[in-house]
């Protein structure tokens, strides 16, 4: 476990990019020139009419902060533990799959841009480079995303080249058992090109998406090869299997929460998938204050989809979330310029968050409480 913790001289260094975009809505626009078209519909695509993936964005814009003003913010401090690890800021980089879309090498470059910026890679089950791959790329502490195989001695070989390569958590996807239907996927036939693989595995059907069906590649592979018998058994099975803290990504409801901790999760990631799996899910930031009440503190709760500012990320740490997720904005940084890409996103999405709590008069993490964050509807939060 690494103490890589910046100092606020450090950060303020590292504010300004290469690429002149000023925002994570123009690397998007970068990014979208860059890639080709069926790669830039599969990430910035949701599911059905994208309903979800639109409120995961402006339903951040229905909540207010009420700053403080008048404290002293000479000392401040952003950085933040998860499972041992100090981190610089409470952003970490969410599992997406298939980085090499964006940039030739893949997992690896956003594994060092997160290890630049001083915090945590989640690694998808997805990946174009292996485990041991992304393991060597740089130091720094890394999670593993993990899809459940049918196949359970597939899932145990993860889980446990997983552990035995450093990586500090796993992060169970829940949400997934069968893949969201994203049209935009099924018209383009979503495949990967000849000379990819996904990194984990060598050969055969694993290692790659079909190419022959007339529908989403990803979705033919994820509809033959993973459990949809997925449940509460495969928690306590995989604790079984290992050391490592398991996260549940993708719940949305507070008894499953408390469900999850009663079952020996070590957190829980507040998540749709960014949207891509049920369409008319509720936003997450929705949802956060009821999840964090139903936890009652016992394990941290992380939140993801739709961080898109630094205000964002200073309205989830309000509502109780102890850090937050960025899956897309991490794809554009790579899109746009590969690990400096990347690492850009990562600063520019601290430079906001340190700026909001600088004027909501927040000089540490603690003091962004529940009640700087208002409502403008009345049931989301008090
Ligand atoms: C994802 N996500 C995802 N989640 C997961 O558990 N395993 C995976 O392999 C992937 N792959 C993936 C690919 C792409 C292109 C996207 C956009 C997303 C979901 C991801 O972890 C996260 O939940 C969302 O991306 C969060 O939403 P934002 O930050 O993209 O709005
Ligand atoms: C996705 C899967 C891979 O969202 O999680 O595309």
């Amino acid at each position: 476990m690494l103490p890589i913790a910046q100092t606020l001289s450090d950060m303020t260094q590292t504010t300004t990019n290469a690429s002149d975009c000023l925002n994570v809505f123009e690397y998007e626009a970068r990014a979208k020139t860059s890639l080709a078209e069926m790669a830039y519909d599969y990430y910035s695509g949701g599911s059905w009419d994208e309903v979800t993936l639109r409120e995961n964005c402006s339903d951040f814009s229905k909540l207010s902060i009420m700053p403080h003003m008048l404290v002293d913010l000479t000392q401040l401090d952003m950085s933040t533990e998860l499972f041992g690890s100090k981190i610089s800021m409470p952003l970490i980089i969410a599992p997406t799959a298939f980085h090499q879309l964006a940039t030739a090498d893949g997992e690896r470059a956003t594994a060092r841009a997160a290890h630049r910026a001083g915090t945590i890679m989640t690694l998808s089950t997805l990946a174009n480079c292996s485990i041991e791959e992304v393991q060597v790329a740089a130091p720094g502490p890394k999670w593993f995303q993990l899809y459940v195989y049918k196949d359970r001695e597939v899932t145990k070989d993860l889980v446990q080249r997983a552990e035995a390569n450093g990586y500090e958590a796993l992060a169970l996807t829940v949400d997934s058992p069968i893949l969201g239907r994203r049209e935009k996927d099924v018209r383009n036939r979503f495949c990967l090109p000849n000379n990819f693989r996904l990194g984990h595995f060598d050969t055969g059907p694993l290692a790659n998406l079909p190419d022959d069906v007339a529908d989403s590649g990803l979705a033919a592979y994820i509809g033959s090869l993973y459990d949809t018998s997925l449940s509460w058994k495969h928690v306590e099975w995989l604790s079984e299997i290992t050391k490592l803290p398991i996260l549940l990504k993708g719940i949305l409801r507070a008894d499953d929460a408390a469900l999850g901790v009663k079952n020996g999760a070590a957190g829980i990631i507040v998540s749709n998938h960014g949207g891509r799996q049920l369409d008319s899910a509720p936003s997450t930031i929705s949802v956060l204050s009821e999840v964090v009440e139903a936890v009652e503190g016992r394990v941290p709760v992380l939140l993801d989809s739709g961080i898109r500012r630094g205000t964002d990320i200073f309205k989830a740490i309000g509502l109780g979330a102890k850090a937050v997720l960025t899956g897309r904005p991490i794809l554009w940084g790579l899109a746009t310029n590969g690990e400096q890409g990347a690492y850009e996103v990562l600063e520019m999405l601290r430079a906001e968050f340190q700026l909001t709590m600088q004027l909501a008069g927040c000089p540490t993490l603690k003091h962004i409480t529940p009640d700087m964050v208002r409502s403008k509807t009345p049931f989301w939060c008090k």
